[in-house]
């Protein structure tokens, strides 16, 4: 773990100088500070409030006991009872150490300044996004030219933009560029509207890009004055729709923008090709051993994991695969019109051959203007975006001529499963166990 590793010694002395706290007053109260993130050995960045969620990555990084005493407040004297006096003294000296890094804090309003302060007077220093993922979107020459292309067509001279999950602003430079008279730059995280806030200052564009850190369902029109004509978001996630590009078009849809607003994407749509990878996910017999170590029951974690697919992140190499379909245009979504964010839908496989099927490679095509066009799909050039994997735990026997029917359903996650096998059981949820929220 890296503690503020780039912390320059004079800084460390005028932190200390600020408003050290007494951590000889066996009285001080303090808590971890849950927005303070930290930096590991190979560049994972967590906040500590996911750390202390999360058994999986203290697991990983061995995080230290001390730790978990501080959740709540406590203070120096609790923390410190039972230990001789060599380690009190150690704990102490932690203490203000931990207190420097803003890993701790003694005072509420401490957690929030911490939050706010996002990028100190020194980038890198104390950095609390992952820059690096943004630096990837802005390596990804396909998304870039898409959203350039489709911004540069659309927002005409005096254009009132919204630009939906801002991140480092480029959509929002984009459009100013392009002539919009004012853009306002929604970014629901704190650390990194600092960030673009600064380089909108940097790029002479502060006249005319607002950035705002709200969530845009947080918003209100009011806030928004005069109202936006475009809309330009590009919230499509690892796994499609998971960073909610359908609930939070809609919404800003409805209640930010003006009538008729143009809409960038305007449209989104889902596609499946089914394949066979002869791989059976079987962890039946996993939990079997559990059973044998813990001596409970888990028939139905069994069941569970004999029903549904998981989903994979990963890339599909369509030349390495048994196709055993063709692509199918499992939905068209159209955001101008669209008034449901959830959706259950079926689709038809139509097998190529006899055969098996045990997986599906699901990918998305948005529609950023009429003329632009923007897919992950593994016969396109490469996008930052992997593929979806949907592996199901058992194969599907199908025959030429003798149609499958697979369905789709999203209220916030993902369930695919075959009606035929499963038609009044509630599937299980799926999702993914990368976190978005660190863009
Ligand atoms: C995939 S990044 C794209 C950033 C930038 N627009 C770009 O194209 O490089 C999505 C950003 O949207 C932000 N975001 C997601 N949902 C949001 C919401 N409802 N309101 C405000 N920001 C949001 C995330 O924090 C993240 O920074």
């Amino acid at each position: 773990m890296v503690l503020n590793d780039t912390e320059t010694e004079t800084e460390q002395v005028s932190h200390a100088a600020e408003a050290a706290p007494d951590f000889e007053n066996p009285e001080t109260r303090l808590r971890i500070n849950p927005e303070t993130y930290l930096k590991f050995e190979d560049g994972e960045m967590v906040t500590m409030q996911h750390l202390l969620a999360n058994a999986s990555v203290r697991i990983k990084y061995d995080i230290m006991l001390i730790l978990y005493p501080m959740v709540n407040w406590v203070t120096v004297a609790e923390l410190c009872e039972g230990w001789p006096p060599e380690d009190q003294a150690k704990i102490k000296e932690h203490l203000a150490m931990m207190y420097r890094a803003k890993l701790v804090v003694t005072d509420e309003s401490e957690i929030a300044t911490a939050s706010q302060s996002g990028l100190p007077k020194r980038l890198g220093d104390n950095i609390t996004i992952n820059i690096e993922n943004h630096v990837h979107m802005l390596q990804d020459t396909v998304r870039m030219a898409s959203y350039q292309r489709a911004i540069q067509n659309q927002v005409n001279d005096g254009d009132v933009v919204l630009d939906l999950g801002a991140g480092t602003g480029i959509l929002s430079f984009f459009a100013a560029r392009a002539g919009a008279s004012r853009v306002y730059a929604i970014e629901k995280r704190p650390d990194i509207v600092n960030l673009s806030t600064q380089l909108a200052i940097d790029n002479n564009l502060q006249d005319v890009v607002v950035n705002i850190e709200s969530s845009s369902q947080s918003l209100d029109a009011t806030d928004l004055d005069p109202r936006p004509t475009v809309m330009v978001s590009e919230i499509i996630g690892n796994a499609v729709l998971d960073e909610h590009i359908i609930e939070f078009t809609l919404d800003a849809r409805d209640r930010l923008l003006a009538p008729g607003a143009t809409l960038i994407p305007f449209a989104l749509d889902l596609l499946a090709v089914p394949f066979y990878s002869g791989q059976v996910i079987n962890m039946t017999q996993d939990v079997a051993e559990l059973e044998a170590m813990y001596g409970f029951n888990f028939d139905l974690i069994k069941t569970v994991l004999d029903q549904k697919p998981r989903m994979q992140l990963r890339e599909f190499n369509p030349d390495n695969a048994l196709l055993m379909g063709k692509p199918i245009e499992v939905i068209n979504l159209d955001f101008r019109t669209l008034t449901e964010s959830h959706f259950e839908t079926h689709f038809e496989v139509d097998p190529l051959e006899d055969g098996f099927i045990d997986s599906y490679c699901l990918y998305f095509r948005v529609h950023l203007d009429e003329q632009t066009i923007l897919t992950n799909s593994p016969w396109a050039p490469k996008t930052h975006w992997t593929q979806v994997i949907y592996a199901f735990p058992n194969r599907r026997a199908v025959k030429v001529g003798e149609p499958l029917t697979v369905t789709l359903k999203y209220d916030g996650s993902f369930h695919m499963w075959y009606p035929d096998e499963w038609e009044t059981a509630t599937p299980a949820s799926e999702q993914t166990d990368q976190d978005h929220q660190d863009d």
